[in-house]
């Protein structure tokens, strides 16, 4: 006697499987990471980062035109911020006339409709490489969370709709929430990076800003102490309360794939929606392997975003954003 029950019958052709299928990746879901560096006529390609490039201020414009097109629909903002202007207090993260700040106002004009988000942190402003101020050796975490609500404001006042603070710093999200109150900007989002890992998957990103941590005496060589342990769960969650609690809306876990029983965990324990960063590294690593032929480089990435989503992820931040839609329309 065969088995009255044979899976394989959901799986005879694509309509079937189709029918069946439990989770369909979108441009709707997609945030695109964006990087931006001061000049004219720029598109420079990123080293670590093959077919990804920083944008001066005119070819942002034409890229962003070309995401609206695509049907993407939010752009997560970074800007590589010229040595000279980089100190220990974040100094040029306030400018008003900062890389950042004309940044925002360049979306928001080539594609109003666009949704901004900026990333909220020190690294690319910082002299040492790291997400805050720094004294004796340490990253101070009461000192930074000013400067970064400071930041955060600026960021609105020039056009940002939703904050997203990468720092790790404790207490950031309350900081920057009661000053965007107390200013009346009610209806700014803040994306808390709530659960992330001090991962090595970041070196091409900072190889893209050039933020890495700099190696000098009396400077901590990473950032364990604030970005949280790779081999942490529970902790996860409870950061991620937290920063809920404190008036974040919408909470993220990065880096990825490597990341996703702690996507589905947040994804069980809150009731608003979850971000997942797809980073730098694990966009090097696919281009990596598909460029000495040894992986299939399209369904590769399908199949990753495909799997961030299935774990709970609600949105997805990717360097693949632009790739992945137009291999799906
Ligand atoms: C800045 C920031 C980093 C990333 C996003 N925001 C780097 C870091 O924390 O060192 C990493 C993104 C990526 O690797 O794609 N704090």
């Amino acid at each position: 006697m065969y088995p009255l029950r044979r899976n394989r019958r959901l799986r005879t052709s694509e309509a079937i499987r189709s029918l069946v299928r439990e989770t369909a990746i979108t441009p709707n879901d997609f945030i695109a990471p964006l990087f931006v560096v001061e000049g004219k006529n720029k598109k420079e390609e990123i080293a670590s980062m093959p077919n990804y490039f920083r944008f001066s201020l005119d070819l942002l414009e034409k890229e962003v035109k070309e995401l609206w097109s695509l049907g993407i629909k939010s752009v997560l903002l970074f800007v590589k911020v010229p040595e000279n202007l980089k100190d220990n207090a974040g100094t040029e993260a306030l400018n008003v006339d900062g890389l950042m700040q004309r940044a925002i106002k360049t979306v928001k004009n080539a594609v109003p409709e666009m949704l901004v988000m900026t990333d909220v942190a020190l690294d690319p402003y910082s002299a040492y490489g790291h997400d805050g101020v720094i004294a004796d050796g340490k990253v101070i975490n009461d000192d930074t969370t000013a400067v970064l609500a400071e930041m955060g404001l600026s960021h609105v006042k020039a056009g940002a709709d939703i904050l997203a603070p990468s720092d790790m710093m404790d207490g950031r999200i309350i900081e920057m929430r009661s000053l965007l109150e107390d200013e009346g900007f009610h209806e700014t989002g803040i994306m808390s990076y709530s659960a992330k890992y001090a991962s090595a998957f970041y070196g091409p990103f900072r190889d893209a800003l050039d933020s890495a941590p700099v190696d000098a005496e009396n400077i901590p060589k990473d950032k364990k102490t604030y970005q949280m342990d790779p081999a942490n769960r529970e902790e996860a969650v409870k950061e991620t309360l937290m920063d809920i609690e404190e008036g974040a809306d919408i909470v993220m876990v990065k880096p990825g794939l490597c990341y996703l029983d702690i996507v589905r965990d947040i994804r069980n324990a809150v009731d608003v929606p979850v971000a997942v960063y797809q980073v730098s590294g694990e966009y090097a690593m696919i281009k990596a392997a598909a460029e000495k032929g040894w992986l299939d480089h399209d369904a590769v990435v399908l199949e990753q975003l495909t799997a961030i989503k299935r774990a709970g992820a609600s949105m997805i931040a990717s360097y693949f954003a632009k790739d992945a839609v137009k291999l799906i329309s």
